[in-house]
């Protein structure tokens, strides 16, 4: 495998082994790079935009490059198995199923995703676990890798149909990535609420957590 460069911006049409651009740890990035090939043409897709994303927005908040590639490479590994499996595994796994995930289990895709990857993919890193693990519901434990992983997930531009406000989250989180976090939280919620649905209690309390901190 040839030595990968930086030049991510250029990357876009290179075959999936050789997008990895910045050096990782051989044995974890082998591994998953093994799961990314296996994963639907679609979805690995948006995993390497969202490496793309964060690879952009890292720069200026001095989040490890590497990190950043990880986490947003690991994110999804589970995002393609269904629901019923994801509940299967969680009790094989030992992670813990909400009665908000028991009604919406694809949340557990992340939850799995870390798990698996911990037990499997020797991923030992706690806040690299952490990212893959709450990239769907935030936390109010997340550090600035789960917050980069959490909103680059969000700022694929293939998204931008779903949330309408995608340019504007883009350009808070270069200048704040707690800002970003809370804006896009606020929104979501605030479109559950009015359609009746659930909310993930660790994203109200990741939401609470940030408003009070931006607030002292
Ligand atoms: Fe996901
Ligand atoms: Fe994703």
């Amino acid at each position: 495998m040839p030595t990968p460069t930086c030049t991510f911006w250029a990357a876009r049409n290179w075959e999936p082994w050789a997008r990895i651009l910045v050096p990782l740890s051989p044995d974890l990035l082998q591994r998953l790079q093994a799961r990314l090939e296996s994963l639907p043409d679609g979805l690995q897709a948006h995993i390497y935009r969202v490496r793309d994303v964060a690879l952009e927005l890292a720069a200026p908040h001095g989040i490890d490059l590497q990190r950043a590639e990880l986490g947003t490479l690991a994110h999804d590994v589970c995002r393609a198995v269904p629901g019923g499996d994801l509940l299967k595994m969680s009790a094989e796994l030992g992670v813990s199923v909400s009665d908000v995930e028991l009604d919406f289990p694809l949340l557990l895709h992340g939850p799995v995703g870390a798990e698996l990857l911990r037990r499997e993919d020797d991923l030992t890193d706690h806040e690299l676990y952490e990212a893959v693990r709450w990239h769907s519901t935030a936390h109010a434990s997340l550090d600035p890798l789960g917050k980069l992983v959490f909103l680059a997930d969000k700022l694929d531009p293939q998204k931008a149909a779903v949330y309408s406000y995608q340019s504007k989250l883009h350009d808070m989180a270069l200048e704040s990535l707690d800002l970003a976090l809370l804006e896009f939280l606020s929104r979501e919620m605030a479109v559950r609420f009015e359609r009746g649905e659930t909310v993930h209690p660790a994203s109200v309390d990741a939401r609470n957590s940030l408003i009070l901190k931006l607030r002292s």
